[in-house]
């Protein structure tokens, strides 16, 4: 049997990770600045998380979700402690678009309503109603199509307000990344996530936080959100979460309130991903990972910015994107080829770097010192 061809596949087959170096079937050494597209939070094969996994699975994996599980309130308590967001509560799932399916679902519960505004390129995942709340139409189905989703131009105050202004008893939600990733690394504006917080309230719609891919200390915040000054009513979250073993949740108000049967999922919130998460938060604690992420993040940046060749960097702590000048665009294959670093890439032309939290000084020089090598190739191979 073959497998669904749906990636365009590096033809590398990664058989080993521990920090930010991921090995191949070969035994050649990679610098992972790509974090399994955002994953590895804490480091690959981070010996606590091996450590505290280990030991849920010989105490038990799995049960249903028809009983107390000292584990997820353990969980919650943490995300309580860690988020800052001390009254909110959890809802567990298993990945980003699940966690983004149940807020919106969620949010229509909540205010009987069923309009969504979403933003001109973001991405929210690939199950229906997330999907439709993405605007890419090559991955929207027609079955997953829906008149139920309203895009807005990103960071543009006035096409919201008009928007709430003639359809806001309308309006169920408002979806946003803090930081759009697949579109290229775009910070929303503090003053636009402070305009979405004020129209929600004023016209009682739900603010959902996208926080799949820059949440959990990615910015240098553990929400990109709280850059803003605002709470968001819902945070979806993934990625991070399990440092690679799958886990999603949302982080939920404490005006909306549940109802038994309202959402549900049988593997959401099992003992190994919680376990998975937990390790996580903890080592992030320890580490002090989030100040890291800031501390390196704001490093990298400054010099990105002034390496020559590189243009337009963006981002904030360790979620940056940046764009080379003419004549350099093939650099993420020679990064990857000729000097064995792996980063992201956001179409058409931005190269994505998404390192583990805990990567050190060390690695974060070496890619600098690989850029430029590559930078030089690039120049000499067109001369
Ligand atoms: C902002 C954002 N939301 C949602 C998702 C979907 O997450 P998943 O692939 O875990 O379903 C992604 C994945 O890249 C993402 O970047």
């Amino acid at each position: 049997m073959s497998l669904f061809n749906v990636y365009p596949l590096n033809p590398i087959a990664i058989t080993k990770a521990a920090g930010s170096r991921v090995w191949d079937d070969k035994g050649q050494e990679y610098l992972d600045m790509y974090g399994g597209h955002a994953v590895i939070s804490i480091g690959h094969t981070q010996p606590h998380w091996v450590k505290r996994i280990e030991d849920q699975l010989h105490a038990i994996a799995f049960y249903s979700n028809s009983v107390i599980m000292p584990i997820q309130e353990e969980l919650a308590k943490a995300l309580n402690e860690i988020s800052g967001k001390k009254d909110f509560q959890l809802f567990l799932c298993n990945s980003g678009a699940e966690a983004n399916e149940n807020a919106l679902k969620l949010a229509s519960f909540h205010t009987g309503r069923k309009k969504i505004i979403a933003f001109k390129k973001s991405f929210h995942g690939r199950t229906s109603l997330a999907v439709a709340a993405t605007d890419n139409p090559s991955i929207v189905a027609p079955v997953n199509e829906t008149n139920n989703i309203i895009f807005l131009p990103f960071n543009d105050i006035a096409a919201l307000e008009t928007c709430f202004a003639s359809n806001g008893s309308e309006i169920a939600a408002v979806i946003i990344e803090g930081i759009q990733g697949v579109a290229g690394i775009h910070e929303a504006s503090d003053a636009f996530l402070q305009a979405i917080r004020k129209a929600c309230d004023a016209h009682g719609a739900v603010y959902i936080a996208d926080s799949v891919q820059c949440g959990y200390g990615r910015s240098g915040q553990f929400f990109a959100h709280d850059h803003a000054g605002v709470n968001a009513d819902i945070y979806s979250m993934a990625k991070g979460m399990g440092n690679g073993f799958p886990i999603g949740g949302i982080l939920i108000a404490p005006h909306i309130q549940p109802k038994f049967g309202m959402l549900g999922t049988t593997f959401g919130g099992n003992p190994l991903a919680c376990a998975a998460a937990l390790a996580v938060i903890e080592v992030m604690q320890k580490e002090n990972l989030i100040k890291a992420a800031e501390e390196k993040g704001t490093f990298l940046i400054n010099a990105l910015k002034n390496t020559e060749g590189v243009k337009a960097v963006r981002g904030r702590g360790l979620m940056i994107g940046f764009e080379m000048e003419a004549g350099l665009e093939d650099i993420r294959k020679v990064l990857l080829n000729d000097l064995k670093i792996f980063t992201g890439e956001a179409k058409p032309n931005v190269v994505r770097l998404l390192p583990s939290l805990a990567i050190t000084m060390e690695d974060i020089n070496l890619f600098l010192t690989g850029l430029n090598s590559a930078i030089q190739r690039l120049k000499q191979n067109a001369a």
